[in-house]
């Protein structure tokens, strides 16, 4: 365990803090004034606290942090006990941004039941304030049934990665007239359902364009163009921790990647040259202490001789 106190103060000293909380009523003032909303994925409580504390609006508990953080193949094996232990670590981290969280692939397509069901621990459990849920017209009665238990819900479409094996692939949808269409017919049923926002994944500019004009719940895209009310990227994207070539539409605002091997190299190389730790960096006995252990040994010594 580490004596480094993780904070410098206590856990919940946020008294500098003058930043409002936001809330979906201030996603939709946001749409209404056209003023970008930003939001990133973070999956645990220190890059919760970076993010939060940095001025994003929304944090997103992807299910993406099934390939991110638990290094799976894709968003599928991820279970709803796994999504819910980071959910767990991120709301101890968050103040400020609106929390959403993702429901894990299997989490609500057998029953509505069930789906409530699960909804609700990430409420009650997990301290969520809005779950996401991915599909089109489909989901739009479920969607209305989570908005009746007081559950706000994110509608997500386009390119929605649980979909995988029905997309073969990762590709980008509404690229033909049909396709259009039902990317138009997904986004107002499910704004009719009553989500508090529309994720638009993977989609042209175009469609995510005519999508915002036409709903009232604000769009945050990923790989949608600039004309979404608001902007949501992977937390490692933008910062090469991903192992791969990054996406078309991901900027890289910095190389962690880089920066911690230079870290851990540095740290390696001391510790084998006897660098670390230096005097100041040790614990030392107290003047008197020292001279009792002096003492003590000289005796034990001289009992030796
Ligand atoms: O899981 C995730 O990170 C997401 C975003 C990419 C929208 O769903």
């Amino acid at each position: 365990m580490s004596l480094t106190p993780i904070s410098g103060r206590l856990p919940d000293d946020r008294s500098n803090d003058s930043r409002h909380k936001i809330t979906t009523a201030s996603l939709r003032e946001r749409k209404l004034h056209r003023e970008p909303i930003t939001c990133l994925t973070a999956y645990d409580y220190s890059t919760a606290r970076l993010v939060d504390e940095a001025g994003i609006d929304m944090v997103l508990v992807g299910d993406s942090l099934a390939q991110t953080m638990l290094g799976y193949e894709n968003t599928l094996s991820v279970t709803m006990d796994e999504m819910l232990h980071h959910v767990r670590a991120v709301r101890r981290g968050v103040k400020s941004a609106l929390l959403v969280a993702d429901m894990p692939y299997g989490s609500y397509q057998i029953d509505p039941q069930t789906a409530l069901a699960n909804a609700t621990r990430f409420v009650k459990e997990g301290g969520a304030e809005v779950v996401k849920i991915e599909g089109g017209e489909k989901r739009a009665d479920l969607i209305r049934r989570i908005v009746d238990a007081e559950i706000p819900v994110a509608g997500h479409i386009g390119l929605t990665p649980q979909s995988v094996n029905v997309m073969g692939g990762y590709k980008v949808q509404g690229k033909s007239l049909s396709g259009i269409e039902q990317l138009m017919r997904d986004a107002v049923a499910l704004d009719r359902a009553g989500v508090s926002c529309l994720y638009l994944e993977g989609i042209p500019r175009e469609v995510a364009a005519m999508i915002t004009a036409e709903i009232g719940a604000p769009t945050i895209g990923i790989g949608a163009g600039p004309e979404c009310d608001g902007q949501v990227l992977v937390f490692h994207d933008i910062l090469n921790l991903t192992f791969g070539p990054p996406a078309k539409f991901v900027r890289r605002y910095a190389d962690a990647a880089a920066l911690i091997t230079q870290a851990v190299q540095a740290y390696s190389a001391d510790v084998r040259s006897h660098q670390y730790p230096a005097d100041e960096e040790s614990y030392h006995l107290s003047k008197d202490t020292k001279a009792g252990l002096e003492t003590v040994l000289d005796r034990k010594r001289a009992m030796r001789r």
